[in-house]
């Protein structure tokens, strides 16, 4: 376990490399799967993904009020895209000169994507409190003691606030045909003999998945596309493509694992019911049997042809990620608008994870500064209109 801490993906890496059999032991007990074929097979196999997801936990009680509830929720953020897309040059100007990452990512996110999470005639006060949840760490479990006790201590009052929302919604009643938010897409997925409470958990889960998932994303995007060509925009890749070889190269759901849930064997091994047995997309990833150079950060790779190999940052099979689409646009949207007409450089940063869950970037700090400064012109009255407001400037280079 010392040895995991130390470098958690050298460590797989290294016992993926040194196991004879084709599935190996990790510290904590679970199974993971070395082979990428046998890997994906897995993913895929109907006998392994007989019952319920366990991304849901018990909180649903079948597999079609999950995939029910999945698809409402990528419904709602794919139909709020425009105006998420609209907010984000106000987001970025928002940043400053220079920001603190990663937790800006999710920060920046929620800024954006407010509306779609939460309607805005919900009350300010809970409005207040989940974007204090988002600074305070709350998206993802924080890697470092200190940060995780300051991120819990916010959720018995974020957690009552949701609860306190959730049971005025469901008296009310909606007079929407359609959900006007993620919360509303619950609701209408869970069945009315649940509690407030399951509602609330299930709000969270799905809160979190979308701001956390993509705003460490994104800042793996900004980061490495930063230490790699360090002049800055423009980059010599396409958004599209740097976004998809940070999910490669970085991916945040690193690991992804579940109860086998009932007697099977895999690789020649047989796996009882209950055991865990994950399939890592890092190893997939970096399998050099499928990808060329893996090790290498080259978002160029997606426009060579020929096939790619294993990708899966969104996991795949019957279990795979329901927003996966809605979440590669929302972060290649947020790095389009952060890269254009501004010159971009990190510091303190590198491409070492911090994995507490997730992989998650060190913290590093963005420095933005706007390429072309327009200095504020006299107008005939001898007025000035503010041109140098950087989210007009933005709208002007877009
Ligand atoms: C970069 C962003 C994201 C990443 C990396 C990501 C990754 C994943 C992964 C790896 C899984 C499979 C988990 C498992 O098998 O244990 C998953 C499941 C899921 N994700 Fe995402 N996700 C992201 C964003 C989103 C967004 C934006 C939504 C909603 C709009 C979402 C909704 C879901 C749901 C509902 C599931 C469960 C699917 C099921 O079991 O039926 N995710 N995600």
């Amino acid at each position: 376990m010392r040895r995991f801490r130390r470098d958690p993906l050298g460590y797989i890496e290294d016992r993926a490399r040194c196991s004879p059999a084709e599935v190996f032991r990790l510290p904590w007990g679970a199974w993971c799967v070395r082979d990428s074929e046998l890997a994906l097979a897995v993913l895929r196999d109907p006998l392994f993904h007989t019952g319920m997801s366990t991304f849901f936990g018990t909180m649903l009680p079948s597999r079609s009020a999950q995939i029910l509830l999945g698809r409402a929720v990528r419904n709602v953020m794919r139909a709020h895209l425009p105006a998420y897309r609209e907010r984000l040059p106000e987001g970025a100007a928002g940043l400053g000169p220079a920001s603190q990452w990663p937790e800006a990512g999710p920060a920046l996110v929620y800024r954006c994507a407010a509306g779609a999470l939460l309607h805005p005639d919900a009350p300010p006060a809970l409005q207040r409190l989940l974007a204090k949840a988002v600074a305070g760490g709350f998206t993802a479990r924080q890697p470092y003691m200190r940060q995780r006790v300051r991120a819990e201590m916010l959720r018995p009052g974020l957690l009552a606030a949701i609860t306190e929302h959730v049971r005025d919604r469901r008296a009310e009643g909606s007079a929407a045909d359609e959900p006007r938010d993620v919360l509303d897409a619950v609701i209408g997925a869970c069945a009315e003999g649940s509690t407030d409470r399951t509602v609330t958990d299930l709000y969270v889960l799905l809160f979190q998945s979308i701001v956390g998932n993509i705003g460490y994303a994104l800042a793996w995007s900004l980061l490495l596309a930063c230490l790699h060509h360090p002049p800055g925009p423009p980059w010599p890749w396409t958004a599209e493509g740097l976004v998809r070889e940070a999910g490669r190269h970085r991916p945040f759901v690193w690991m992804v694992g579940r109860p086998v849930p009932h007697a099977l064997e895999f690789g020649g091994l047989s796996f009882a019911p209950g055991t865990i047995l994950s399939v890592s997309p890092y190893l997939l990833h970096h399998d050099a049997r499928h990808w060329d150079r893996p090790e290498l950060f080259r978002p160029e790779r997606w426009n060579e042809p020929g096939e790619q190999g294993p990708y899966l940052p969104f996991s795949t099979g019957p279990f795979t990620c329901a927003g996966a689409a809605v979440a590669h646009s929302m972060i290649t949207g947020a790095v389009d608008v952060l890269a254009q007409g501004a010159h971009l450089t990190v510091s303190g940063g590198d491409a070492r994870p911090l994995v507490s869950g997730s992989a998650l970037p060190r913290p590093f700090v963005l420095r933005r500064t706007l390429k072309t400064p327009v200095r504020p012109a006299p107008t005939k009255g001898g007025e000035r209109h503010d041109r140098c407001n950087p989210t007009h400037h933005q709208e002007q280079a877009r």
